[in-house]
């Protein structure tokens, strides 16, 4: 890496994670008893990507809103303590910090569902004055409402600044096609399904649903995140497979995804724009989140990640 560090404005959401390790879902109608663990942990997609750009080498700027609540507290707290830039965490005092109930299953696969709360109040004021941090490049999650994310771009764009976008969670019916210019656009497989209607279970249908993407997003690569396949890299021109790293056991995939976009864009700035070291970058940082419990917490050190890229 280069000795200039690079600074990177996250504009995205911010939760307390509530975790349960289930070993069985419940039908409709029945109760189980599960004492397989719980935990309020820090999570949000764009917290989540803030921390693992500090623990990854970058300067992190979060812009997020937080409720004025004993989560909220907690979280601003923890963003203090890890190094993030926390000048344009807002503070709501109508609406609750966003809660994520985060149930994981077997071999370690999650299902989260997101009370948003003060993360659909982030405001566009809040993005435009938080650009003052001068950037070295946007990264955007999709857990704000998708005018915001898009008037982040938007300044983004204006000021040639890079835009990566985790494209996480995903709806059909987000205006993709009115983002400005993105360098990276990444969603998982589950996402790509949503945006697109293909599911890139394979190289053929994952070529297919790429070239439906950058049909619908001005971008110069999308990036399909595939979890243990790697992922699929296109430019528009080519493709290519990036195989998936193993760092240990898969113990919990929670924040794999946010871990792997924060690295790819912090190693593309680093590295001066090689795509795929960058894909390479993200797929170790996202495998040893998948070793760890946690959101916040599982995302791991440039010095791990180099270590594992050997
Ligand atoms: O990507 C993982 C995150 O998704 C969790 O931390 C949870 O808060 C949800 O936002």
């Amino acid at each position: 890496m280069s000795e200039e560090r690079k600074k990177i404005l996250v504009v995205g959401s911010a939760n307390m994670d509530f975790s349960m390790n289930m070993y069985k879902l419940p039908e409709r109608g029945e109760t189980v008893i599960d004492d397989g663990g719980v935990a309020y942990t820090p999570g949000g997609k764009g917290a989540n990507a803030a921390l693992a750009v500090t623990r990854l080498g970058a300067d992190a700027v979060l812009c997020a809103r937080l409720g004025a609540d004993i989560h909220g507290q907690k979280l601003y707290n923890y963003y203090k303590s890890s190094n993030i830039d926390t000048s344009y965490v807002k503070v709501d005092r109508e609406h609750p910090t966003g809660l994520a109930v985060v149930i994981r299953e077997g071999e370690g696969d999650n299902r989260i569902v997101v009370y948003p709360g003060a993360n659909s109040y982030l405001t566009a004021d809040a993005v435009r004055e938080a650009f003052d941090c001068n950037p070295d490049a946007l990264y955007l999650g999709f857990e704000i409402p998708f005018d915001i994310a898009l008037a982040a771009a938007n300044i983004a764009a204006s000021r040639d600044i890079p835009v990566f976008i985790d494209a996480a969670p995903a709806k059909k019916d987000y205006d993709l096609e009115s983002l400005p210019r993105v360098e990276v656009f990444s969603p998982n497989e589950a996402e790509t399904l949503e945006y697109t209607g293909i599911a890139p279970g394979n190289m053929e249908a994952s070529l297919r649903a790429a070239l439906a993407l950058y049909r619908r997003v001005k971008c110069k690569y999308v990036v399909i995140k595939q979890g243990a396949r790697g992922a699929f890299l296109y430019d528009g021109k080519r493709y290519t497979s990036i195989p998936a790293m193993r760092a240990g056991k898969t113990v919990d995939t929670t924040a794999a995804g946010d871990a792997f976009t924060a690295g790819l864009a912090v190693e593309y700035l680093y590295n001066g724009g090689d795509i795929k070291g960058a894909v390479k970058y993200g797929c170790a940082a996202g495998a040893i989140a998948v070793t760890r419990e946690g959101a916040a917490s599982s995302v791991p050190t440039a010095e791990e990640v180099a270590d594992l890229l050997g």
